[in-house]
């Protein structure tokens, strides 16, 4: 077995010289004498929570592509190694951005490439631009579609079944990003996924466990069931997961493009069985199907330019954490202290609560978003917490709430010679999505319609009580926490890209990353590895990491927070531009993915 670190052109050097100047003076240890380090890669690099496909992004990068090229093979072979996390069936977000004049290769004739280019924003010496390709909810979702007759949330219909299945917006969102920005034909970045379809994946002990743990709601449908467990068992270590249905709708795709998946065969094997089991997916409904590019925004942190992506990502509410934290000083009140958590901590609660009363999808229409990021806005948020005291949930609002976090979705972060930075996170929301794989075509289906608000007041799976904005309606994209971010140097050159899963805990994952990595002055792979936090008003409590001591939780108990200890959180993958050459990188130690190999 092997573990893997972050997956980069060879040859790999694991503990680079330190060459990375702190952005500003801290009270901290250099990076290099820090206890833990990245990854160091000459010629681009490729973090992904699954070596294989790391490995097909860093393939792309030897054969000339650039960094999109590299994280579109990474997610569409991650759909295929890490199915529980991803796949053809789900949807996400991407944030790229690339030196010089876009898009590559004359492709701009084409209508959404030449719509992507307006929404390019010029940044340094290149531009950035986004790609929402979240899934969205068929033309017949109404907004009761998960009430029960007593008008309650049927959960089990709102998580468990085709209903549960939004529109699929992966193939859509990774085609544009790669035909409009990349440089290698569609077949080539698609072949390490249809090798690894084809020949097999090698079952690691985590996959192993993984799909004992999601036995019951897997062996509910006899597609998953064939696939999963030959012989009514989970697939063992050292076993393949062959799928030669789904290496035939990569090959369609890989042929045909958006047809390949929206139309044909692919399109009738999905909507043949939404059809029969009661689901509301169309035909209409996925040839109506458009990834969105989409302007990033942007604010400024501790002088340094960060983009992310604005609702229904969870975007533009991290961007609000991080302004709302940033004259706190944290290199004085020190990683993890009570100091440093507990106006973070508040700050979370404002957020979210910000967040789930006003944010959903905006449509085509561009949102206002920049007004909650205005300065005075930042500021009225910021006078309303109160530096020594909590501030509960019944007093800011509402009602207490159930979560937790399932072991899916996954992020992708590449970064190419040229300083080009991707990032890109993708999901089926729970783990294995629904349960449900299509036969005949041989992926997993999401459940995100779970990420809408399906009755006000009532949370879904991660405790988010969300409004009226993020209520079900045809054609509509439910709310996201997936927040792919870049981050900048002053100058404007290109620095960090990272992204997580966790869901709702994705938001608070990305800022404590940033936090440690600009605020304190932790090298990337100590910023990453520092436990963390989570706090999102419902439920009224802390959550924390092991690793948080014992006098700080005393010391925000006596604040008057709730406290509760949580399994690891989040699984970061994060890379990042050196300026004397060559790129970091790091997986998140939580989670990580195990290399099984072959018998
Ligand atoms: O879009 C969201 O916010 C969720 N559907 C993401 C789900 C997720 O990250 C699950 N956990 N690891």
């Amino acid at each position: 077995m092997r573990t893997p670190l972050a997956w980069l052109l060879l040859p790999v050097v694991v503990a680079g010289p330190g060459g990375v100047a702190l952005a500003q003076q801290t009270n901290v240890l250099q990076e290099r004498d820090q206890r833990t380090h990245p990854v160091w890669g000459p010629r681009g690099m490729v973090a992904a929570g699954e070596p294989l496909a790391a490995e097909a992004g860093a393939r792309m990068l030897r054969a000339g592509g650039n960094a999109v090229d590299a994280a579109v093979a990474t997610t569409f072979a991650l759909s295929v190694s890490l199915p529980h996390s991803t796949g053809l069936g789900g949807g996400g977000f991407l944030l790229l951005w690339l030196p010089g004049a876009s898009p590559a290769l004359g492709r701009s004739h084409l209508p959404e490439c030449r719509q992507a280019r307006g929404r390019e924003l010029p940044l340094g010496r290149g531009s950035a631009v986004g790609v929402d390709f979240r899934e969205v909810a068929p033309a017949a979702a109404r907004s009761d579609l998960f009430l029960d007759a007593r008008g309650t949330v049927d959960r089990q219909r709102a998580t468990r079944s085709l209903q549960s299945t939004a529109v699929p917006g992966t193939v859509a969102g990774l085609l544009l990003a790669q035909r409009c920005y990349g440089r290698l034909p569609l077949p080539q970045v698609l072949a390490p996924a249809i090798q690894l379809a084809r020949r097999g994946v090698p079952v690691s002990r985590n996959f192993s466990q993984s799909l004992q743990a999601g036995s019951v709601l897997l062996k509910a449908d006899p597609t998953s069931r064939q696939l999963f467990f030959p012989g009514g068992v989970p697939l063992q270590p050292g076993q393949r997961l062959l799928q030669p249905q789904l290496a035939a709708t990569l090959e369609r795709i890989a042929q045909g493009g958006n047809a390949g998946f929206y139309a044909g065969p692919t399109a009738e094997a999905l909507t043949g069985l939404m059809a029969q089991g009661g689901g509301l997916i169309t035909p209409a409904d996925l040839r109506a199907y458009r990834a969105r590019p989409v302007m990033p925004l942007q604010i400024s942190f501790r002088g340094h330019p960060v983009l992310a992506l604005p609702p229904p990502s969870g975007g533009l509410t991290l961007l609000q954490l991080l302004r709302l934290v940033e004259p706190q000083e944290l290199y004085s009140t020190g990683l993890n202290s009570a100091a440093t958590l507990h106006p973070l901590a508040e700050a979370m609660n404002l957020a979210y609560l910000q967040r789930n009363n006003l944010l959903g999808d905006p449509g085509d229409t561009p949102i206002a978003a920049e007004r909650f990021l205005e300065d005075d806005a930042i500021q009225r948020l910021r006078a309303q917490i109160n530096p020594s005291r909590h501030r509960s949930a019944v007093e800011l609002l509402a009602k207490p709430a159930l979560m937790q976090e399932g072991s899916d979705t996954t992020h992708v972060s590449v970064a190419d010679r040229q300083g080009g930075l991707v990032a890109v996170t993708s999901s089926i929301n729970f783990a294995y999505g629904n349960g449900i794989t299509v036969p005949g075509a041989g992926f997993l289906l999401n459940n995100q319609m779970d990420d809408f608000s399906a009755k006000i007041g009532s949370p879904n799976a991660f405790g988010l009580v969300q409004g009226r904005a993020n209520g079900i309606a045809p054609g509509r994209r439910p709310l996201s926490s997936m927040t792919p971010t870049l981050v900048f140097r002053p100058d404007g050159s290109p620095w960090i890209a990272t992204g997580s899963p966790g869901g709702s805990r994705i938001i608070t994952t990305v800022l404590q990353v940033l936090l440690n990595r600009i605020g304190v002055g932790l090298n990337l792979a100590a910023a990453v590895a520092a436990p963390r936090i989570h706090s999102q008003l419902l439920p009224d409590r802390i959550e924390w990491e092991e690793g948080i001591s014992a006098d700080t939780l005393q010391l925000l108990r006596e604040r008057g927070h709730a406290l509760q200890r949580a399994v690891a959180m989040g699984a970061a993958q994060s890379v990042e531009v050196i300026r004397g050459g060559g790129s970091y990188g790091v997986n998140d130690p939580r989670r990580a993915w195990e290399l099984a190999q072959p018998e």
